[in-house]
């Protein structure tokens, strides 16, 4: 038994500009949905794959991976990503450990799957993140109110890797208590409990602006000649 995947992908880019969603931009004739899906396909860990997509969408979503063997089950996503999630999450069979993904996000390494589910399979609840590189200042009215020193910060990414019951538990609460959040791992903090982390790498990046298609564009070309 391994983990299962679950990869939100039915936002609507509004940030990338274009007219359709920004996980069906082609690189290379790969869209970054199927890039970010491949990663999964490729780790024996990863036993099920599961996605939502925009209702509008679900029927392309259907035809892309509809030879994939890993992928289970796409479902109608919601309002945010939270909701998209919570919505998979209610209709996929119970399962051990669970490894949720953004769909925008094509570059995770084999490393990082690894880490993150030997990690999960002890502890619970186990994120990925990278040191940051900048000086980050609090500022309040125009004027620097604190300097936080830069080694106790991390920038957060996805696979986020959780026990399944405990963020079943999270979602729960965190739908009582009508508490929004831009991440799964802080549902799992609201319950109090325990979130370990391991680390991630600058290249898995999140697919958000045009900068980004550039940056991912040399991501793959570096890839490539690492390779010949
Ligand atoms: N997502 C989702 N359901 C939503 C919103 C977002 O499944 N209602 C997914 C996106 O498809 C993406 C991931 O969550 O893979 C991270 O979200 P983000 O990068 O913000 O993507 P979008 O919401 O599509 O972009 P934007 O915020 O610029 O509109
Ligand atoms: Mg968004």
């Amino acid at each position: 038994m391994g983990y299962v995947a679950i990869i939100p992908a039915a936002g609507l880019g509004k940030r990338m500009g274009y007219d359709y969603n920004k996980i069906f931009i082609q690189i290379n004739d790969i869209a970054i949905i199927q890039m970010t899906v491949r990663q999964f396909e490729n780790d024996g860990s990863c036993d099920a794959i599961y996605l939502a997509a925009r209702k509008d969408e679900l029927d392309s979503m259907r035809r892309l991976f509809s030879d994939s063997p890993k992928v289970k089950g796409i479902y109608e996503g919601g309002k945010e990503r939270q909701d998209s999630i919570y919505n998979v999450l209610k209709q996929i069979p119970p399962c051990d450990h669970v490894l949720i993904h953004d769909g925008a996000r094509p570059f995770v390494s084999q490393d990082i799957l690894f880490e993150l589910y030997q990690n999960v399979k002890h502890k619970g609840a186990v994120i990925c993140g990278v040191n940051v590189i900048d000086t980050i200042k609090k500022v309040e009215d125009g004027k620097v109110s604190e300097t936080i020193p830069r080694e106790e910060l991390f920038v957060v990414h996805t696979p986020q890797a959780f026990s399944y019951d405990l963020i079943m538990q999270a979602y729960e609460a965190a739908e009582k208590n009508d508490l929004k959040v831009t991440d799964d791992s802080s549902m799992v903090e609201a319950l109090g409990k325990e979130v370990h982390v391991v680390t991630s790498n600058y290249d898995n990046i999140k697919i958000t602006t045009m900068e980004d298609l550039i940056m991912a564009e040399s991501i793959i070309k570096r890839v490539a000649d690492q390779h010949v």
